[in-house]
């Protein structure tokens, strides 16, 4: 599969119309490919005060025309930066069929209902979870999480609803560009961006 991607490469003739329906097109064809997690990416923050970036993997939950979605604590790492500095950066490795995306953008919070949509489709220890880890704080032992997790499953036993931790929601990456990557023989890789300017999304290549 690799192969066959690195010998069609990506040419600006064949680019979907918007970065949306072409993120479409390479996400589906990642996800045929039999890719583990084709929507898991790696999610770049930077802390304003010192410039340091930090990175993670996270799931993506959801796309559209508005932009890219996943969830987590809004008092981790990552939300505590993006609170104070919006700017954030997505990269999808799809490395098995010699393809990555990376988009650039701001991120917002969804809104509270969308959220608690969300947080309703998941399991019933995820949720429970959500409560009992204050992410990115320190804990003193696995034995201190695992308590916290049973005071909440006692709390809450399964078929009862969990409320959706006020700390607990969703990021909405508003993308302002898309780069679309495809590995080719000779390090002459095909890459191609998307950078919004006004309201128009223009085509770039870039070397590679
Ligand atoms: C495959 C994978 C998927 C993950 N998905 C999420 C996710 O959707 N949301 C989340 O908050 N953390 C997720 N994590 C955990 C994060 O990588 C990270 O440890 C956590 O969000 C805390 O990051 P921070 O302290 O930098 O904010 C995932 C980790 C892996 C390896």
């Amino acid at each position: 599969m690799r192969e066959q991607y690195r010998a069609e490469g990506l040419a600006e003739e064949e680019l979907a119309e918007g970065p949306m329906a072409q993120f479409t097109r390479w996400f589906e064809e990642a996800a045929a490919s039999g890719i583990f997690e084709p929507n898991a990416m790696v999610v770049s923050t930077a802390d304003p005060a010192t410039g340091q970036p930090s990175s993670r993997t996270v799931l993506l939950k959801q796309y559209d025309e508005r932009g890219f979605v996943f969830y987590t604590n809004y008092g981790s790492r990552k939300g505590r930066e993006l609170a104070a500095n919006p700017r954030i950066s997505l990269l999808f490795p799809w490395h098995p069929i010699a393809r990555q995306v990376i988009v650039n953008g701001v991120a917002e919070h969804t809104g509270r209902d969308e959220t608690a949509a969300y947080f309703r489709t998941r399991p019933h220890g995820s949720q429970l979870g959500a409560w009992a880890s204050e992410q990115s704080s320190k804990v003193a032992s696995r034995a201190e999480l695992d308590r916290l997790y049973g005071d909440l499953a006692a709390r809450y036993p399964e078929g009862e609803q969990v409320p959706v931790p006020p700390e607990w929601g969703g990021f909405r990456v508003r993308p302002s560009t898309i780069e679309f990557w495809q590995g080719r023989e000779n390090r002459l890789h095909d890459r191609l961006r998307y950078a919004l300017t006004d309201t128009n999304w223009q085509v770039e290549r870039l070397c590679p």
